[in-house]
């Protein structure tokens, strides 16, 4: 094959794969929003918490800004993915029933047994992204783009951080390990993502890129840790 095709073939695949990237960055923060609202609701008294899921925020929210960087520096805009490619967005479809943005946060906060599923479902979603994460490190393909491995050496980084304070609150107050069905759903989630939905993706010639960037028109840009 021409250097020139496969140079072109190599960078669809890393825009698709950055741009499931952004996509669950952004889902990734603004869901962080509404945990927020409920861990602060359901445990007021603990400070040490409520200001890692603050901290998990500021990350998630850092990691969109890099990958905005990275394709405004390229002056492309990412393509057009939707919440079918967004892992956390999946998983609360099959554990919770509901979008995320029907979640009712009002019962996650008054119902135990929900608010520690929602835990365990963040946990195990964050554990995924750090495994992921190590495997596209050791991509070839990946690293060939330094720009891409210095965004992904920084998720690398502040992964373990995202989801031990959950892992910890949960071994404190009786939330118990991942379910059986929960765990099954995230393999799922996982393997239709990289097995189906990617390659369909790079395969669609019809993908088109997005207008706007997601957080064009949000409010506020990153002060929920100053209001805390
Ligand atoms: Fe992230
Ligand atoms: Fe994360």
């Amino acid at each position: 094959m021409p250097e020139r095709w496969s140079a072109r073939l190599r960078r669809r695949y890393l825009d698709i794969l950055a741009s499931i990237y952004i996509y669950n960055e952004h889902r990734g923060y603004s869901s962080l929003d509404r945990v927020l609202e409920a861990v602060r609701a359901r445990c007021p008294d603990d400070r040490g918490f409520i200001a890692e899921v603050e901290k998990h925020r500021a990350d998630e929210r850092k990691h969109y800004i890099m990958f905005r960087r990275y394709f405004e520096a390229r002056g492309e805009m990412p393509y057009a993915v939707d919440r079918t490619c967004g892992h956390i967005d999946r998983l609360i479809r099959l554990t919770f029933g509901c979008q995320i943005d029907d979640l009712d946060t009002a019962a996650v906060v008054k119902d135990g047994a929900l608010f520690n599923k929602l835990c365990r479902i963040i946990m195990i979603t964050e554990i995924r992204g750090m495994r992921m994460v190590d495997v596209l490190l050791a991509s070839s393909l990946i690293g060939e783009d330094r720009a891409l491995v210095k965004i992904f050496k920084v998720v690398e980084r502040d992964e373990p951080s995202h989801w031990m304070p959950y892992e910890a609150w949960l071994r404190a107050h009786d939330g118990g390990r991942p379910r059986l069905r929960e765990r099954i759903a995230d393999t799922w989630v996982h393997l239709s993502l990289v097995l189906a939905k990617l390659p369909l993706l790079y395969l669609n010639p019809r993908l088109a890129r997005r207008r706007d960037w997601y957080d064009s028109g949000e409010a506020e840009q990153a002060p929920v840790l100053a209001a805390a």
